[in-house]
């Protein structure tokens, strides 16, 4: 079987970079669409596209697979994340990380939930009104909670969110950057690594009840986690909190704004709001694909990719997969059987996804009570320039009333 091209007209490297173009971010989804004709493509550049929902799933799980797949030796980091390690390392990171984490996101319903509900009370005196969704409430909410949990302190947070929104334009396809952007990247990361150490030492010096003291002072077996490994996981988890849950957020506002019927059921059913939020990760997930490096030849899906090849695993188009999902292209609130990608799947299954499951759910929740007559002020809303952690740079959002508490309508 040939696995060049898509369709006659275009090659799958052709529609994928067509997919990354910044003009095509409000909608990627036609040319995912496309690229699903051939489940895993050989990109002319010598790497593999993985789009299938099957494809994807068997590829997150193998263990010939490995999650490295940064750039080559000079732009490598001095220490890679667990995001990016296998086991046994990954395996001995991960634990120490869920350790401290699991047990600190549990029982934070409440504390997000007076998060949001101090968020929205900011904008009650403006009847009618208008909002960003983003600024306002999808940005700051993740950002307090990931600086609460790591023990950044509060004056800090925009001094960490500015880092962090610098940082993530990094995980895009290094052809898509420019050199000014790669070098700003590097003195990012040395800005970012310079903070961490001075918050290490203030820590070491005070430790007090979060997560990094945590890490820092483990009794455990695996013993603290040595510095160098402290502040790449750090990194990790100032990243990955911030720059998701944002998305997560913000893409399920829209999709409630688009689709007035579920907006009027979660306004007076709050149980729907757990399957929705899973519907959200298919339907326009935050993380838009991922990348691993094959240890052996692989057989899959008719083709061999063979042993030493990167291949990029396209999540969102999994999501959409018509093998998988019946009407993919659906919004669909309550959808059974929703076994999407947006969190991943096998060993590096989102260590974060209770967390940004929980503050997701009370987000909608309350935009969907309190506002009342939303309507969206751009549709399409502008979009970041990331591709990989898609979503809107704004969500300006009107209302006829924004109701005092979040019980009522
Ligand atoms: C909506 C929000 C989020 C989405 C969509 C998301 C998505 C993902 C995905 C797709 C992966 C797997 C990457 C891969 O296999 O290559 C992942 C891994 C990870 N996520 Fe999240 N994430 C979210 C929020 C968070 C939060 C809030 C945190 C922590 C504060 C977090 C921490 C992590 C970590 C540490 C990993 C690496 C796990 C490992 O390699 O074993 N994520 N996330």
């Amino acid at each position: 079987m040939t696995t060049t091209s898509a369709t006659p007209q275009h090659t799958a490297a052709e529609l994928f970079a067509q997919a990354l173009r910044h003009e095509h971010r409000p909608n990627p989804y036609p040319h995912y669409e496309q690229l699903l004709r051939e489940p895993i493509a050989r990109m002319d550049d010598g790497n593999w596209l993985a789009t299938g929902h099957r494809e994807i799933s068997l590829l997150l799980r193998d263990p010939r697979i490995s999650a490295d797949r940064l750039p080559p030796p000079q732009q490598r980091p001095i220490r890679k994340s667990l995001l990016v390690e296998d086991p046994p390392k990954h395996d001995q990171l991960r634990q120490l990380v869920s350790r401290q984490f699991v047990p600190r996101v549990m029982g934070m319903r409440d504390h997000i939930d007076k998060l949001v509900t101090d968020l929205l009370d900011a904008h009650i005196s403006e009847q009618p009104g208008h909002l960003d969704v983003v600024a306002d409430l999808a940005y700051p909410l993740p950002v307090t909670v990931i600086c609460e949990l790591l023990g950044v302190p509060r004056e800090d947070e925009s001094l960490f969110g500015s880092l962090a929104r610098r940082l993530t334009r990094g995980l895009d396809p290094i052809d898509t950057q420019t050199e000014d952007e790669i070098r700003e990247l590097q003195e990012t990361r040395a800005e970012l690594q310079q903070y961490l150490e001075g918050l290490i030492a203030r820590h070491d010096a005070a430790p007090g009840g979060d997560l990094l003291s945590g890490l820092m002072h483990s009794q455990h077996p695996e013993g603290p986690m040595d510095p160098i490994d402290l502040r790449v996981t750090l990194g990790l988890l100032l990243i990955a909190g911030h720059e998701t849950t944002v998305n997560l957020i913000a893409n399920g506002t829209l999709a409630l704004l688009r689709h007035p019927d579920a907006l009027a059921r979660l306004r007076t059913d709050p149980d729907l709001a757990t399957p929705l939020v899973e519907e959200v990760l298919r339907y326009d997930p935050p993380v838009q694909m991922s990348g691993r490096s094959t240890l052996a030849d692989i057989d899959i899906a008719g083709t061999t990719i063979p042993k030493g090849s990167r291949i990029r695993l396209l999540l969102a188009a999994g999501n959409r997969d018509p093998q998988r999902f019946a009407d993919p292209d659906r919004f669909v609130p309550d959808r059974a059987d929703n076994a999407h990608l947006g969190f991943g799947g096998g060993i590096h299954y989102c260590i974060g996804a209770t967390l940004a499951r929980a503050e997701a759910q009370i987000a909608l929740t309350a935009l969907a009570r309190r506002l009342a007559s939303p309507g969206l002020v751009a549709d399409p809303p502008p979009y970041r320039e990331n591709a990989i952690l898609r979503g809107p740079e704004s969500l300006p959002v009107s209302f006829t009333r924004l109701s005092p508490d979040n019980g009522g309508a």
